[in-house]
């Protein structure tokens, strides 16, 4: 059987895989327990492997604070997965950013509460991984040029050679207040979401090339004369926003089969946690 080295981690409206053919489920158990959702192994026209994972449970199960995020990623590093392309709905804080664009972040805020272990080490094995770039260039680069497949109008936005796109991460489940609204804009905060953190860490941590493709539900809060973010407004999105995803993946899976397979990708990674593990200070 061909290696399995890209996983997909669907967010929330994002649950299973359509349109592929899923050869194979698993469901490894791993030192921190059971994924949130069995994986699905499908096969692309090509012969490539591609494994699926739904972040909140395949049925929306676990809330943000509570998805088993060191199981999913160790999950999906268990079958040999080197690359992890995730998806979020995420609130813009951006007027130049629609309900229904795709960005593409290249740095995070956390603004998570502790309330979330957020890595795989423990007293006895101590390390800190560089993580002054959240996400893997590579894989950036390589998503950067994808998007065209995108219907509706929808548009993805990357990163500039002066300009970052950063994601916010809240705790959640609530939605923020106006004036935290307003304090991420000012922080320079492109779109929130309650997903990016501890995900992006803990795929750095386990050497895996990471990269999270958020999709705009809603304008949050900070719009005047605009109702703040609820639910219906973030479901009314997310049907467009699956289907785009589904074709932007696949426009990503054809431009990352070749890179992968030749071990393009996350090549700045391997072995970084060696030399963050800290033995004798
Ligand atoms: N997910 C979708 N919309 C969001 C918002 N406005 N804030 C946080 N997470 C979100």
């Amino acid at each position: 059987m061909p290696p399995i080295l890209l996983g997909i981690i669907g967010g929330s409206g994002f649950y299973d895989l359509p349109g592929f053919e899923v050869i194979n489920t698993v469901n490894p158990v791993t030192p921190w327990g059971f994924a949130a959702s069995p994986i699905s192994i499908a096969r692309t026209a090509s012969g490539f492997l591609i494994a699926f994972l739904a972040r909140h449970g395949v049925g929306h199960t676990y809330i943000p604070t509570d998805v088993p995020a060191r199981a999913n990623i160790a999950a999906l590093k268990s079958i040999g997965v080197h690359a992890i392309i995730s998806f979020s709905a995420v609130g813009s804080l951006r007027e130049e950013i629609p309900p229904e664009d795709f960005v593409l972040p290249s740095q995070i805020i956390d603004r998570t509460l502790c309330a979330r272990p957020n890595t795989f080490f423990e007293s006895g094995c101590v390390a800190h991984v560089s993580f002054g770039d959240p996400f893997d260039q590579d894989l950036y680069g390589v998503l950067s040029q994808c998007g065209s497949s995108l219907q509706n109008g929808a548009k993805l936005h990357s990163k500039t050679k002066s300009d970052d796109l950063t994601v916010v991460c809240m705790e959640g489940p609530a939605f923020s207040t106006r004036a935290e609204s307003n304090l991420y804009r000012s922080w320079g905060g492109s779109v929130i979401n309650m997903s990016v953190i501890p995900e992006a860490k803990l795929a750095r941590e386990a050497e895996i090339s990471y990269q999270i493709v958020c999709m705009a539900t809603d304008y949050d809060c900070w719009r005047v004369n605009e109702e703040p973010v609820n639910v219906e407004t973030v479901m009314k999105h997310l049907a467009n926003n699956r289907d785009n995803a589904k074709l932007f993946l696949m426009e990503a899976i054809e431009k990352l089969e070749g890179p992968l397979l030749a071990g393009h990708i996350g090549k700045n990674l391997r072995e970084t946690v060696q030399t963050g593990i800290q033995t004798n200070l």
